[in-house]
């Protein structure tokens, strides 16, 4: 207990934690909390979380199968050329859709919500 603040202010200091809304796809939402300054990426956290979330090619932007749908205005790293073919070929696309694999967590995404799309 003693040690309490000194962790806290390590903690702080060293870990940058962000939170993000994860929609399910029964709409219901989960708090996420995610470290923002190590190397991962969405689709890792929610298979971190042990959400439903397929990632069959592992994130090679090859199979579309964690599609996510953003509902906030966070900012996210442009949509390339790879991701935007993918999703041309995807099922369920709306507007907002994204392929989680390929937003890496930062601290600019403190707050994000996004809906993970149907199967
Ligand atoms: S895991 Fe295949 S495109 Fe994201």
């Amino acid at each position: 207990m003693g040690n309490a603040p000194f962790f806290y202010i390590c903690k702080n200091l060293f870990v940058k934690e962000i939170t993000i809304t994860l929609i399910d796809r029964k709409g219901k939402r989960h708090l996420l909390k995610a470290p923002a300054d190590v190397s991962m990426n969405l689709m890792e956290l929610c298979k971190s979380y042990e959400f439903p979330i397929q990632g069959i090619c592992g994130g090679m932007t090859m199979c579309a199968s964690c599609q996510i749908y953003i509902h906030s205005e966070n900012s996210i790293k442009e949509i390339n050329d790879d991701e935007r073919a993918m999703l041309s070929e995807a099922f369920f696309v709306k507007e907002n859709s994204r392929l989680c694999c390929q937003i890496q967590i930062n601290k600019e995404l403190d707050g994000l919500v996004f809906e993970l799309a149907p199967e």
